[in-house]
């Protein structure tokens, strides 16, 4: 391994394999090993717990099947275009969010986004890393025995409720989550999470494959299938397109600028629209593997309705050890399980924390340690209220911290986020000179286009309907 350390920066550092090195353009900031490391570390980002936890939730609660139709809308024309501006903005600036607007318009209030975006990302890891850390508490108590045999939906959710409620366990599980982020941000051993990632992603997708194999062959799924696959087009309205849009943003990490950073270390020579089309692909597949998974297991419980979790209730901790103790091996496969689910979600709050630690190294000239440390400390403080919001501190569980932290940041902060960046790229910076740097290292743009369309219109009209209908959603 090679430590390259950028001078003019700083503490910016990468790590590359000694044989990519040659790869290196060293007219360049730096860059990802290869264009596969590029490609795993931002699916690292996109696939978390926003696919397994967020996902089913969100469909259960806005009318199964039509929700599922929406979200597959959203990502293809406002998820998958807004993707792949945040990559062209970022290579073409090699900055974190901040620098990446001053650089094309200097000094301009579109800087402001940019600030919002490195904000928004810490106070979206500040709630993601409790649920991180629940992921974590279920690893041990998986490990330690705690669903062998079979067990009911009624007895799963009692475990869930007890071990949500309990401060000590959710606010230690956070510290714990934080700081390995924080850890693996203050040494840059990016490099060395794509190799995880790398090995590690496929065995959790090979294993949510034989759930879902599982939970379809359960006696009673039909009705759950049939929830999540049937759209029922009568149950459409704004509320389940809001939280639609808002769920592609969330899941392919769009909106604050986590894309924009990663893609500032992308060399010229990749490219970037089979880049954006692998990232959404794959996102979006695990998500629709983690809801065949649940519905058919949660129906086949007499009397239970999606309807009755939210953001703040699990379903998807509840369902989960119930689906694994009915496979063979279930003690190994629920830990396995657990421990993927938990280098899923750090490899997201990495992304996360990279967007403000970026912005103070990169602008403020700040060492990379100190910065780090800084941003541990304030998602870590931020985040206690949420991990004592479900059941933990009465007053914060009727208030519903967790699920306004999610309302605010993880859909109206990314919406907003979203906006900006495509009236930027098409009004200020300028299409046709977005266009140039997505020519550089691609072939034909084939879906041009749509791209241009989506970006100059469909995705901005599409946004702002939305935000002006929140007041009613939200009222
Ligand atoms: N996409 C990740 C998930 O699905 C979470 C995530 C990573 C994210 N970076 C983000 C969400 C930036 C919003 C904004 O779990």
């Amino acid at each position: 391994m090679v430590h390259i350390r950028e001078k003019r920066r700083g503490a910016r550092e990468l790590v590359l394999e000694e044989k990519d090195m040659s790869a290196l353009d060293k007219s360049q900031r730096g860059s990802w090993g290869s264009k596969i490391a590029f490609i795993f570390a931002a699916s690292g980002s996109a696939i978390g717990l926003g696919n397994i936890w967020r996902f089913p939730l969100m469909v259960g609660l806005n009318g199964g099947a039509i929700f599922v139709f929406c979200y597959i809308l959203a990502i293809i024309f406002v998820g998958f275009p807004v993707m792949l501006a945040e990559f062209t903005l970022g290579r073409h600036t090699a900055k974190n969010p901040v620098g990446a607007y001053n650089t094309i318009k200097p000094r301009s209030v579109w800087q402001l986004f940019g600030y919002m975006g490195a904000l928004g990302g810490a106070c979206i890891l500040s709630y993601y890393g409790v649920i991180a850390g629940w992921a974590l508490g279920y690893l041990y108590k998986t490990a330690a025995g705690a669903f062998r045999g079979d067990i009911t939906l009624a007895q799963s959710n009692t475990l869930f409720l007890n071990f949500a409620a309990n401060p000590l366990e959710t606010i230690f599980c956070l510290f714990v989550i934080v700081g390995i982020t924080t850890f693996v941000i203050s040494k840059g051993v990016r490099a060395g999470i794509e190799r995880w990632t790398k090995i590690l992603m496929p065995i959790l997708f090979g294993l949510i494959i034989l759930l879902a194999i599982r939970a379809v062959t359960l006696p009673g799924a039909g009705p759950g299938l049939s929830f999540y696959l049937k759209p029922d087009f009568s149950k459409l309205n704004m509320t389940v397109i809001f939280f639609a849009l808002g769920q592609a943003f969330f899941s392919l990490g769009l909106g604050v600028g986590t894309m924009i950073t990663y893609a500032s270390y992308l060399s010229k020579r990749e490219n970037l629209v089979t880049s954006a089309g692998w990232v959404s692909f794959s996102d979006t597949l695990i998500a629709v593997f983690a809801g065949i998974i649940i519905f058919p297991t949660l129906f086949a419980t007499p009397g239970v309705s999606p309807e009755n979790f939210s953001i703040d209730t699990g379903l998807m901790f509840q369902v989960f050890p119930l689906i694994i103790s009915k496979i063979p091996g279930g003690y190994f496969f629920g830990i396995l399980f657990f421990f993927l689910l938990l280098v899923a979600a750090l490899t997201s709050t990495v992304s996360m924390m990279e967007i403000p630690v970026a912005y103070f190294v990169d602008e403020r000239n700040w060492p990379r340690r100190k910065a780090t440390f800084l941003v541990g400390a304030f998602c870590f403080f931020l985040g206690i209220p949420s991990a004592l919001s479900v059941g933990g501190v009465p007053a914060l569980t009727q208030w519903g911290f967790l699920r306004k932290m999610d309302l605010a940041f993880g859909n109206i902060v990314l919406a907003v986020g979203a906006l900006a960046i495509c009236l930027f790229i098409s009004y200020v910076w300028k299409v046709k000179n977005a266009l140039k740097e997505i020519a550089l290292g691609s072939g034909r743009f084939r879906l041009k286009h749509l791209w241009v369309f989506s970006v100059k219109y469909a995705a901005p009209i599409v946004i702002v309907i939305i935000l002006i209908f929140i007041r009613k959603l939200t009222g």
